[in-house]
């Protein structure tokens, strides 16, 4: 059965794009813990069109994680929708999304991310082109309150369903704040009310309870989480366990977030080779978050070079 956002069964707990992490194995993983959807690091269209490698390698997709969105960015609306059809075409993912909230410097330097919401002329038209490329692929759009304050944000996401964008994902901070202060739930339940595509509520969402409260003041459709989730995939199962029979379960303790850390990396090692160890050492302090002596054992497991010497301090 094709993939819909409308056919999904709501509240929709959604996996988070983020950027050198949320890769193919990392999908596998919170969907084995019982995220809904994963969406995929942001790839730059630009890349796509151009054939780069790197590029093209992030966008591949295991059977095991779908369904899977793909996520894009850039400014150009030929080169968003033309790259948007390459990878529908070669990796069939099950929606597409566009970026519309990166806060960095050198992506909204280039027009693209969080400075599109700046630009809703330009936000329409590459939304348009690309649904009218993409045809019956859902397209998705990511995106922030606004710059600098949420006043636009329910004019912009109105635009952004006009276009015929099939769901948007909102962070509940501006492009200036960054990731300082708490997010602000309410212009997000604001959205909520005036359109009718499914919003996804995103940002500090660390807790089953905190999904819970979050769903109940936007009335969204979904969450999403992001770092709640790294070294916790447990997070998608308690959520669900809590939303939908009312139960919390135990949080993991830190032998079961060892045996996860070892099988995380193992499923690297298979991946991309002994090599990937380096890649890989930003997960361990994930997962050792919280521990006692947590330090020391970080410091000793990042000065491992081969994955059968990570096991071993681990052990
Ligand atoms: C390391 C990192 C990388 C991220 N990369 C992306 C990305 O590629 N695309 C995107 O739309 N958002 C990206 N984000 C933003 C997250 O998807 C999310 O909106 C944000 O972290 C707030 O949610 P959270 O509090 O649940 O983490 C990234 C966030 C982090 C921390």
């Amino acid at each position: 059965m094709k993939f819909s956002w409308r056919k999904m069964k709501y509240p929709i707990i959604a996996s988070a794009p983020m950027a050198d992490i949320s890769d193919s194995i990392y999908g596998e993983l919170n969907r084995c813990f019982g995220a809904d959807v994963i969406f995929r690091e942001m790839v730059s269209s630009e890349a796509i069109i151009r054939g780069n490698v790197k590029a093209i390698e992030k966008c591949k997709i295991s059977a095991e994680e779908r369904p899977v969105v793909l996520q894009v960015f850039g400014h150009n609306p030929k080169i968003i929708a033309k790259a948007a059809l390459i990878i529908k075409e070669r990796f069939s993912p099950d929606g597409i999304d566009i970026n519309m909230g990166c806060p960095m410097k050198k992506i909204v330097a280039n027009g693209a991310g969080a400075a599109l919401m700046r630009n809703k002329r330009l936000a329409i038209k590459i939304i348009q082109e690309t649904k009218k490329i993409i045809k019956e692929t859902p397209l998705s759009v990511k995106m922030r309150l606004g710059w600098k304050t949420a006043s636009g944000l329910v004019d912009f996401a109105k635009a952004v369903e006009k276009s015929g964008a099939d769901l948007i994902t909102i962070h509940g901070r501006t492009k200036t704040r960054g990731y300082a202060d708490a997010v602000d739930f309410l212009p997000i339940a604001e959205a909520v009310k005036n359109i009718r595509i499914p919003i996804l509520a995103n940002g500090d969402v660390f807790t089953a309870e905190k999904a819970k409260e979050v769903l109940k003041i936007t009335k969204a459709a979904g969450v999403m989480i992001g770092r709640g989730a790294l070294g916790n995939p447990w997070i998608f199962e308690q959520t669900k366990e809590l939303l939908r029979k009312g139960i919390i379960k135990p949080r993991p303790g830190e032998k079961n977030k060892i045996e996860m850390l070892i099988k995380h990396a193992e499923f690297f090692k298979q991946k991309y080779g002994q090599i990937s160890i380096v890649r890989f050492r930003k997960h361990i302090g994930f997962y050792l978050k919280g521990f006692e002596g947590a330090r020391e054992l970080r410091i000793k497991c990042l000065s491992a070079e081969i994955f059968t010497e990570l096991y071993k301090i681990l052990s």
